[in-house]
């Protein structure tokens, strides 16, 4: 008898996506199965938690408790997943360079180690703040094309080789460490979510075409900061606690994990807005989350779900990087939503 049910798995998914280009040379697919790869690992070390000795951040655990350059103390996970990802992709001959949140500066490529054409940047563990209280943690990764002239003399990516705005993105993704581990991607034809089979240690497509939908009663934002919105955030967020007696006319639920892969899950799965606005807290940030590795990825995702994402004044997606660690004002999510909180930011307060 046939079966009726045939699983995909990712690397049968990525090989589809790949015969809609029939000129592709199949790195794109060895990198993703490397991160993918990456990421099974840090999903079981995650699984440990404190058997695994890699909790907390003071503890005089064998790795962590370094200041990274963003001034944030390394958590043992935070180190160790960058290791693994590092690891894992350096000799794929994929690759001309990585950059990552727990890394001051670009890695190069080891000599000897075959260089190939695309860009690395990850967020090796996103949501540190909760790995010691077992809530849902993930990692973020964006590949970008290597600029020619670095591809073709071979030489170290430098932090310029980076700054390419969202919408250069060849693909992006998460993986989400939670009751399942997920993988979510976009090589730009769409999202694909993948549930890993721990059976099988495969990541099995289990949702095959993720949309955002464009509405939405849901909002997601660290309430503790509202003294430092700026007043379009402010205005919005009073709107959706006004409910049913404001000018939305409908009441609104609300939501914070802080692990914003969590956050872009939740959304993907069933829409919402998440915010982590520009705010008078800290002047010298502009923002909390990274362009290059958290707010450029979750951009991808969203628009290619048909969600957005913004800085509030403009798409994501348009920004021209200026740092390889830069920080920004970042909403995502429904697009109903985030163009209202768009609206809000051009209109006079
Ligand atoms: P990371 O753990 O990679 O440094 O990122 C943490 C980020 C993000 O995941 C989350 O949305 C935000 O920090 C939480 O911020 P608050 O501490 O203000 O809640
Ligand atoms: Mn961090
Ligand atoms: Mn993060
Ligand atoms: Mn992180």
């Amino acid at each position: 008898m046939p079966f009726s049910h045939h699983p995909t798995t990712l690397t049968q998914y990525l090989i589809e996506q790949r015969r809609r280009f029939p000129g592709a040379s199949g790195e794109l697919n060895t990198l993703l199965l490397d991160v993918a790869l990456a990421c099974k690992a840090i999903a079981r070390t995650v699984a440990f938690g404190v058997l695994g000795r890699c909790t907390g951040g003071t503890d005089p655990t064998p790795v962590g408790g370094q200041v990274n350059v963003q001034g944030e103390v390394q958590k043992p996970l935070d180190v160790l997943s960058n290791r693994v990802f590092l690891q894992r992709n350096a000799g794929s001959g994929t690759l001309a360079g990585m950059a990552s949140e727990e890394m001051d500066a670009p890695y190069a490529i080891p000599a000897g180690q075959p260089r190939g054409k695309y860009l690395l940047v990850f967020d090796p563990l996103d949501g540190s703040s909760n790995i010691d209280v077992n809530v849902s943690v993930g990692s973020i990764f964006s590949v970008l094309r290597a600029p020619q002239d670095l591809v073709d003399s071979g030489r170290d990516a430098t932090e310029a080789d980076f700054l390419q705005p969202g919408c250069t993105q060849v693909a992006a993704g998460y993986a989400l460490y939670g009751p399942t581990t997920q993988l979510v991607l976009s090589v730009g034809q769409g999202v694909a979510g993948f549930t890993l089979d721990p059976n099988l240690g495969e990541f099995m497509l289990t949702h095959p075409d993720i949309r955002v939908p464009r509405q939405t009663q849901e909002f997601a934002i660290n309430a503790s900061n509202a003294r430092f919105w700026e007043p379009p955030v402010k205005r919005y967020v009073d709107e959706c606690l006004a409910g049913r007696s404001g000018p939305r006319d409908k009441d609104f639920n609300m939501r914070w994990i802080a692990s914003m892969v969590a956050e872009a899950h939740r959304i993907l799965m069933r829409g919402g807005v998440f915010l982590y606005p520009r705010d008078t807290k800290d002047l010298a940030k502009p923002g909390r989350l990274r362009l290059l590795y958290e707010a450029n990825p979750v951009g991808f995702l969203m628009e290619q779900a048909g969600g957005r994402a913004s800085t509030g004044r403009e798409p994501m997606l348009a920004v021209p990087p200026t740092q390889l660690h830069q920080r920004i004002g970042l909403v995502f999510g429904s697009a109903d939503e985030v163009e209202r909180i768009e609206r809000y930011h051009r209109e006079p307060a």
